[in-house]
């Protein structure tokens, strides 16, 4: 299966590492938005960014405008100030992928080292994460992503 993980990271480029994690689990080729360019070759397809004001970077919410339809394999990942609201933070990432066709077969986050606004002044939160147990889940993650059918 040939895999393409396309991610933005712009904060403090922790949802870099996590890319970087999942695409050599999968042997993947690793972009960014800026520098991606097309789905046709792969199989598998996984969208991360860093959660920004409860959504996933626009720029990346964006490019699925620019999609095919298409029925394709796709995951969803990213690093966050608050991980547990996953599901409300990947929202309009996975409805935006659901709406052109795509399957959803997998979806990541854990904490990432967070600075915005008031948060600088204390020093942030979960710093030194995504760390070395972040990243063996996102291997653990990705290296089960090759398995599934649906
Ligand atoms: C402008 C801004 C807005 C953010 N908004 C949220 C948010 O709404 N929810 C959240 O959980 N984290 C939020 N965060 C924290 C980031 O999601 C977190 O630091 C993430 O790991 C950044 O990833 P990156 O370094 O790959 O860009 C925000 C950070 C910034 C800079």
């Amino acid at each position: 299966m040939k895999a393409l993980v396309i991610y933005m990271s712009v904060h403090h480029q922790n949802t870099k590492k996590v890319a970087e994690a999942i695409s050599k689990e999968l042997k993947a080729k690793l972009v960014t938005v800026n520098k991606f360019k097309t789905i046709k070759k792969y199989d598998l397809i996984g969208l991360g960014s860093g959660i920004y004001f409860g959504r996933h970077h626009p720029q990346l919410l964006e490019l699925i405008d620019k999609l095919p339809v298409s029925n394709k394999k796709t995951f969803t990942f990213s690093t966050a100030g608050l991980p547990q609201l996953r599901i409300i933070n990947h929202y309009s990432l996975r409805k935006k992928l659901k709406n052109k066709g795509f399957q959803l077969i997998g979806d990541f986050t854990c904490k990432g080292y967070d600075t915005y606004g008031w948060l600088k002044r204390i020093g942030g939160i979960h710093k030194g994460h995504p760390d070395n147990e972040d990243l063996r889940r996102a291997r653990v993650f990705a290296s089960h992503l090759t398995n599934k059918k649906q």
